[in-house]
């Protein structure tokens, strides 16, 4: 069995961090799970309402819940499967003629077991957009050293995550987690373990190579060990805070006491 679960989308044009709405529609599709026996072609059904022309759209079919989902993706009048899920090769299909008429369903040749689980349709007028500056946050000591994760939110096409040490060289670092707004926009999240440094600077990159779109932001929290580094000298003290304004209340306020001492 093969189940088609397309969604109720709005959708909407951006350009970079732009958002533009010309026109409405929705993507629709069957609420029943679609039957087919092993062997078998099958259509999944979807199509747009109002019943406008898909051939300027992007259609892109993905399979739900896993990490490089992509079934079948349409985009600048042609089909773009360079990246689709391989056990799909050569066996999906739009319906030309359909698309002129809003019918974005996608026929799926000799169908297998491994078929078998939800997929969801994007129609989207969506060329490029650029996504929000990344955001880094510090989870603390595990894994034997400093957990730091990256996020950014609202790219497209899917960009790439990478996480640099101070002088820029790349670190290896977990898989890049991915996920789908219902704009059918990228939302990516990468983790890292550091050690720290001395600088305690590492960079989070958010780029996007066939737009020549890059993001990114340093940061030098490492960590609790160094909330907060003091320098003494020529009757002053310097108090550097490497941490959130929240943690500082207590430290700073502690601080501002001992200071009263000196
Ligand atoms: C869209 O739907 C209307 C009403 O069902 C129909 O008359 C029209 O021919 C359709 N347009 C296209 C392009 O298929
Ligand atoms: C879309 O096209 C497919 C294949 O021709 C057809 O089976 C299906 O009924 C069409 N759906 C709509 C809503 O026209």
């Amino acid at each position: 069995a093969t189940n088609s679960g397309c969604k109720i989308l709005e959708q909407g044009i951006y350009h970079n961090l732009l958002l533009q709405k010309i026109q409405l529609f929705e993507v629709l599709g069957p609420v029943q799970p679609v039957v087919a026996v092993a062997g078998e072609d099958v259509v999944l059904p979807c199509y747009l309402k109002p019943n406008i022309s898909a051939v300027d759209l992007h259609v892109e079919w993905i399979r739900v819940q896993i990490d490089n989902p992509i079934v079948h993706l349409y985009r600048d009048h042609e089909d773009r499967n360079e990246n689709q899920v391989p056990s799909y090769r050569g066996r999906t299909s739009l319906f030309p003629e359909e698309l002129k008429k809003g019918n974005t369903s996608l026929k799926l040749y000799d169908v297998r077991s491994s078929d078998d689980g939800p997929y969801k349709c994007f129609t989207s007028l969506v060329s490029v957009a650029v996504g929000t500056q990344p955001v880094i946050s510090n989870e603390g000591y595990k894994e034997g050293g400093i957990s730091l994760v990256c996020e950014s939110k609202g790219w497209y096409p899917q960009p790439q995550v990478v996480w640099m040490d101070s002088e820029g060289h790349s670190l290896p670092a977990g898989h890049t987690e991915t996920q789908r707004d219902s704009m059918g926009l990228f939302t990516v999240r990468r983790r890292v373990i550091v050690q720290e440094t001395e600088t305690n600077r590492f960079t989070c990159r958010v780029l996007q190579q066939e737009l020549n779109e890059m993001k990114e932001t340093i940061t030098n929290i490492p960590g609790e060990l160094h909330i907060f580094s003091i320098n003494k000298g020529g009757g002053g003290v310097v108090v550097r805070w490497h941490g959130g304004f929240s943690q500082c209340l207590l430290f700073c306020l502690l601080f501002v006491l001992l200071d009263a001492q000196f």
